[in-house]
């Protein structure tokens, strides 16, 4: 099953809605599409520390590798913005272990949207790590 970015916006600000976050009231959704067509959703979940805050990226990954899913090839992420908003660094280099080029469509409620590659968002994630002799 194929679907449209506009299927996957509409998914991810429904988990947007279900995101846990009281200390910044900020939203943010993402779905994450298997290249075997399943799809993975994930919201913020926040916590008093702050610092043990989780994305919704980072749990939609999290959520397809449980499922035994690691080959993505599209995550929408939606938040409630002018300008859609994009990945943190942690969230790139999590996306970037299981597919340096993945398609990301950043998105607001609106459906105003922009397309990138994960490899322009982050360039050479692995360089002089795992090419060590
Ligand atoms: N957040 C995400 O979930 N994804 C992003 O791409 C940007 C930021 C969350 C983390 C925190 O709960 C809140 O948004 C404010 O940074």
């Amino acid at each position: 099953m194929q679907y449209t970015d506009q299927q996957l916006v509409t998914q991810a600000i429904e988990v947007a809605g279900r995101a846990y976050a009281p200390y910044s009231r900020f939203h943010v959704g993402a779905v994450l599409v298997g290249k075997d067509g399943r799809t993975f959703a994930g919201c913020n979940v926040e916590n008093i520390s702050y610092g043990l805050t989780i994305c919704a990226e980072r749990n939609a990954v999290f959520a397809a590798v449980a499922a035994g899913c690691r080959e993505f090839e599209r995550i929408v992420i939606v938040a409630d913005t002018e300008v859609p908003a994009s990945p943190c660094g942690a969230c790139r280099q999590v996306l970037a272990e299981f597919n340096p080029d993945l398609e990301v469509v950043l998105s607001n409620f609106r459906g105003l949207s922009e397309t990138f590659r994960l490899s322009e968002l982050l360039p050479r994630p692995t360089a002089g790590i795992l090419d060590r002799p």
